[in-house]
């Protein structure tokens, strides 16, 4: 396990970065693109431990895809029935992406694949894609009553359904849409409120026929053509590894920073909503759009901020902001209260407790509730020994709030940055001058 000993900067965070790719895209365009009909190249793609599982298991089920350089990667798309029956359990590691997305694929597959992970995926719940997949007509077994990986999935052609999903989940969406498209008839899914639509956007720039029936209804229809109709697929900036510098900036006084050619897809930039309730100014510059994905330079410079309300439709375009949001809470004038949040008990580590137990040793003032925290501010952080609980956006979280700290901040098993943001405590300190 290695530690990050990070302590209060003496400087303001100044300059102009560019973020590593986005994580959500990364994992689709290597899914999707090898079944697309054409060559391709994925341009500044993500090479983080979680997107290697993805690519590894499609690889596995024999995906043309090869490196070209540090930053690319080609991709000789063969179509959508091109897939074959892997040799060995394909080995997801702590990838929630990959098992979801990768379990809709699988299903539309006449042979036997086996989904595997970490511990830590294994206590994951996958049956909120168990359950709609075996609607559609995929045999699927599971762990404790087909709840937990691993997952045996054998398939073929499916049946379109209309599925209402019980939580805003972009992965279970997601896998259901990917199983449409080896559906004989369309598929129809109804979300409680909209999460990122990044697999809708690809598979409309390969030219499948997707239509939104409202903000919460999409329909894919069956037997669309599915090519490469841009070879070049150019990956923007992840917004939620932004995010670490745009609340860093907000409170280290008299910063300002550049975060050049992020992701702005509406359905995940919540966190600057609720930023901006709370007093923070964000300008974007170079406004543009690659395949379908809004993406920008995002000025930040520091700011006073007072405390807020995040609940309902907001939570999912945010949803992986909770725990940098936290650090923002401590730094803010009242009670800023987070509701309607009981999805972040099951992402990479319950994300309510540890952000809780984690930022109490720090002095914050923190409370848990099942669906959420209320967070009181502002409190001066001190230094402590904290862990990450092996969730990378939790020890990112704390290198943010070690900035800001009284003393020096030690954080146990770091090596997890390495999920989303291999340099970033290299990319941290070379904004401090
Ligand atoms: C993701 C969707 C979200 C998010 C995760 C990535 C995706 O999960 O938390 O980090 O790429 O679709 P849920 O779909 O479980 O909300």
């Amino acid at each position: 396990m290695t530690e990050f000993s990070i302590s209060p900067t003496p400087h303001p965070l100044r300059g102009a970065l560019r973020v590593p790719a986005d994580k959500s895209i990364t994992h689709r365009a290597l899914m999707l693109l090898p079944l697309a009909a054409g060559e391709s190249y994925i341009e500044n793609y993500l090479d983080s431990e979680t997107t290697r599982a993805t690519l590894n298991c499609m690889r596995a089920l024999g995906a043309d895809i090869i490196k070209v350089d540090a930053h690319t990667l080609r991709v000789n798309g063969r179509g959508l029935h091109s897939l074959q029956e892997p040799r060995d359990v394909l080995n997801c590691r702590g990838s929630g992406t990959t098992m979801r997305l990768l379990a809709g694929i699988c299903a539309g597959q006449y042979f036997l694949s086996v989904l595997d992970g970490t511990p830590a995926l294994k206590r994951r719940p996958m049956g909120r894609i168990i359950e709609p997949l075996k609607q559609m007509g995929a045999t699927i077994l599971a762990r404790d009553n087909d709840r937990f990986a691993p997952l045996v999935l054998r398939g073929g052609t499916l049946r379109g359904i209309e599925y209402g999903m019980p939580m805003a989940s972009a992965q279970v969406k997601s896998a259901i849409l990917l199983a449409g498209l080896f559906a004989d008839t369309p598929t129809t899914v109804h979300e409680p409120a909209p999460s990122r639509d990044h697999t809708e956007r690809m598979l409309r720039a390969l030219g499948i026929t997707i239509t939104n029936l409202s903000p919460t209804a999409i329909r894919l229809e069956a037997n669309s053509k599915f090519e490469i109709r841009n070879s070049k697929f150019e990956i923007p900036g992840d917004f939620s590894s932004a995010a670490f510098f745009i609340v860093a900036a907000l409170l280290v006084k008299h910063s300002q920073l550049v975060l050049e050619n992020v992701g702005l897809n509406p359905g995940r930039t919540g966190l600057l909503d609720a930023l901006t309730r709370m007093g923070a100014k964000f300008v974007v510059e170079n406004q543009r759009e690659e395949n379908g994905e809004p993406i920008g330079d995002l000025v930040v410079a520091s700011a006073d901020l007072r405390a807020t309300q995040a609940r309902g439709d907001e939570i999912p375009r945010m949803i992986d902001e909770f725990p940098i949001f936290a650090i923002a809470a401590t730094q803010a004038h009242g009670e800023t209260r987070v509701r309607d949040a009981q999805e972040l008990r099951i992402k990479e580590s319950d994300r309510v407790a540890t952000v809780a137990q984690e930022l109490r040793k720090m002095g914050a003032q923190i409370e848990e509730h099942d669906d959420g925290f209320t967070i009181v501010g502002p409190t001066r952080l001190r230094g402590a020994r904290v862990n990450a609980h092996n969730d990378h956006r939790l020890a990112m979280s704390l290198a943010v709030a070690g900035l800001l700290a009284e003393g020096e901040t030690v954080i146990e098993g770091w090596e997890c940055v390495a999920d989303s943001f291999p340099h970033f405590a290299e990319m941290l300190s070379n904004v401090q001058r």
